[in-house]
């Protein structure tokens, strides 16, 4: 079989064209120097466009008193105080920014009354802090981005896969791709790489994701040594459609729990009141009266000065609300909950969401306006990643950044709504600012061993020469089907362990899929070099889930059902490969957080006088 492979040089190389790759090529590019930007899929079909509610800045657009002082509260506090300070800092900071950055190159953001960005709520953010169009906020931010990008220089590969890093001396070097369309095989050298490869959640039988979502870029980077974190942390949406079955999954927007859609159960109840928890008490409304009160304020564009309804929870309690009530019996018909919007002006709903009108009415023949939706959670984000200096976004790899839901670190153990495309826009900059600059003082390519390369070759190429294997697809389905099960919303020692032991054997599996049929557009092979980073990070976020005994935001314990906040409060997991190539774990903490900062953030919640 032709190993043949074409060469490629730039200075910095972007790994993933979502909002986070784009930003970071974009800010490169400024730099005058030669940049690449690789792309799974198409350019403009990224997971971005899965955040659909909007960009959570504190603009103050919709309501004064927000600040960025709030927003990094919240963001600390949505994150159970496991996020990296600094880098919440940075976010709050630097969003509101981004966002008028965004409106200047274009974006058409909706607008208030007086012409200024609008804001909705949305979960765990104290005030209507999402800048958004409509429900299709993640789509216009990569337009947006892609049509800045191609008018910068960047050379686009779309249709590529990586499939190994390489590192020279210790720092970065290059990569191995092959061409998804022709099969074939590319290396680039790079004298800076960023990785912005987005999530993992395809591992889950029920996701938002896309087919791209299939954690390579995690694999990668812990393949070459790089330090992971957090990967405990699974964000499963609260509410993702649920019926008919070929749409299990696909994302119902948090935008319409921020527009006043209300949940509830078979019964008829609405049951969020009941999972309040004591950390959100104060600021959550006890009864149905007090939400409609707020809800009646936000509608009319006054200050709500209420306690906010119960809908509006962070996502890991809201998730973990509806998985209860089905445990209870109180499912709605599907196996899920009913969330209602049609109380509001037909048109209103209508403006303010039509991407989910046409999605209930074209996929499950359900009129918004009129009917209730069903949903159910679904798995959407990782909050663990590469671990990342917060001031550069550069890895424990030299020469190689991580950016979005690649890195870990600003979300802690749950993210909020809306905090990824600003994530993506504040922390994609920094990443191509700071690779760009390195790669101006960096004057050659670093060689690349040609073992390496050859054995990455070899590796690629073997499922198409494997005649009689397993077909890769059974693998993976085998795969998301476990994880679902072990691996999910709820989890426990036994169902860890067993993970961890079916992982072992689909590893095996996964050794003899085969996939013959060339290399000229062969799903088939494609599937088959997935598996191994599937199995990979699966691996990661069971073994780090085994290990945290305790429940907090996106890791839910049945055998340890609360947060215990001496033991656990402060650590955050770190995963990597030991000298023999073996996955262990260990735990870091982040520096003391200034007292001028924790100023900011609810004493009692850090539980420092315990
Ligand atoms: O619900 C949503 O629109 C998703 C937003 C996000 O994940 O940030």
């Amino acid at each position: 079989m032709d190993k043949q492979y074409t060469t490629h040089h730039y200075d910095v190389v972007v790994i993933g064209a979502g909002g986070a790759g784009l930003r970071a090529a974009i800010e490169a590019s400024s730099h005058d120097i030669s940049v690449a930007i690789i792309s799974k899929s198409m350019l403009g079909k990224a997971h971005t466009v899965m955040a659909e509610g909007g960009a959570a800045a504190a603009l103050s657009n919709k309501d004064h008193r927000d600040s960025w002082q709030t927003h990094f509260r919240d963001t600390m506090k949505g994150g159970k105080y496991l996020g990296d300070w600094r880098m919440a800092q940075i976010h709050a900071q630097q969003a509101p920014d981004r966002i008028r950055e965004l409106e200047q190159w274009g974006a058409v953001f909706d607008r208030t009354p007086v012409g200024l960005t609008n804001q909705r709520n949305f979960g765990g953010h104290t005030y209507p802090r999402l800048a958004h169009i409509g429900d299709a906020t993640g789509l216009e931010i990569i337009r947006t981005l892609q049509q800045k990008g191609v008018h910068t220089g960047i050379e686009v590969f779309m249709e590529y896969t990586v499939r190994k890093l390489f590192k020279t001396d210790g720092h970065i070097s290059g990569f191995l791709a092959y061409n998804r369309q022709d099969g074939s095989l590319h290396l680039f050298k790079a004298k800076k790489i960023v990785l912005a490869t987005g999530g993992i959640t395809r591992c889950w039988e029920v996701c938002s994701g896309s087919w791209e979502y299939t954690g390579e870029g995690h694999a990668l980077a812990y393949w070459i040594g790089a330090e992971m974190g957090d990967m405990e942390f699974v964000q499963f949406h609260p509410t993702g459609m649920i019926w008919p079955p070929s749409v299990k999954g696909i994302l119902v927007t948090e935008g319409v729990r921020g527009e006043g859609g209300m949940l509830s159960n078979s019964e008829g109840n609405r049951f969020m009141f009941d999972y309040v928890p004591e950390m959100y008490r104060e600021e959550f409304a006890d009864t149905e009266e007090e939400a409609l009160e707020w809800v009646a304020e936000v509608i009319s564009g006054k200050l709500a000065t209420k306690r906010r309804p119960p809908e509006l929870l962070t996502r890991d309690v809201v998730a973990k609300a509806i998985n209860s009530e089905r445990e209870a019996g109180r499912a709605s018909e599907h196996g899920g909950a009913y969330l209602d919007i049609s109380w509001r002006d037909e048109d209103e709903v209508r403006k303010k969401l039509p991407g989910m009108y046409h999605q209930f009415m074209e996929l499950a023949a359900v009129d918004i306006t009129k009917q209730a939706m069903e949903v159910g959670p679904t798995a959407h984000y990782v909050m663990g990643g590469v671990k990342v200096d917060p001031y550069t976004q550069e890895t424990t790899v030299l020469g190689l950044y991580a950016a979005g839901e690649a890195a870990t670190g600003l979300h802690g153990a749950n993210r909020l709504g809306g905090n990824s495309l600003s994530d993506l826009i504040v922390f994609g900059k920094i990443a191509g600012e700071y690779a760009a600059i390195a790669a101006k003082s960096t004057l050659e390519y670093l060689d690349i061993n040609q073992e390496e390369i050859d054995f990455t070759i070899e590796a690629t190429l073997a499922p198409l020469l494997r005649l009689d294997g397993e077909n890769p697809a059974k693998v993976v389905e085998d795969l998301r089907h476990m994880m679902q099960n072990k691996v999910g919303i709820i989890r426990t020692e036994k169902l860890l362990k067993e993970a961890l032991d079916d992982l072992d054997k689909l590893e095996e599996r996964a050794k003899f899929t085969s996939s013959p049929g060339g290399r000229v557009y062969n799903p088939g092979w494609h599937q088959a070099l997935e598996i191994e980073a599937m199995i990979d990070v699966s691996r990661m976020c069971a073994l780090a889930a085994l290990h945290r005994e305790e429940s907090r935001g996106g890791h839910t314990r049945d055998d340890f059902p609360i947060p215990d906040h001496q033991k656990w409060g402060k650590i955050n997991s770190r995963i990597k490969q030991d000298e023999n190539g073996n996955m262990v774990i260990d735990y870091t903490t982040y520096p003391p957080i200034p007292d001028e900062l924790k100023a900011h953030l609810d004493k009692d919640d850090l539980h420092e006088e315990e």
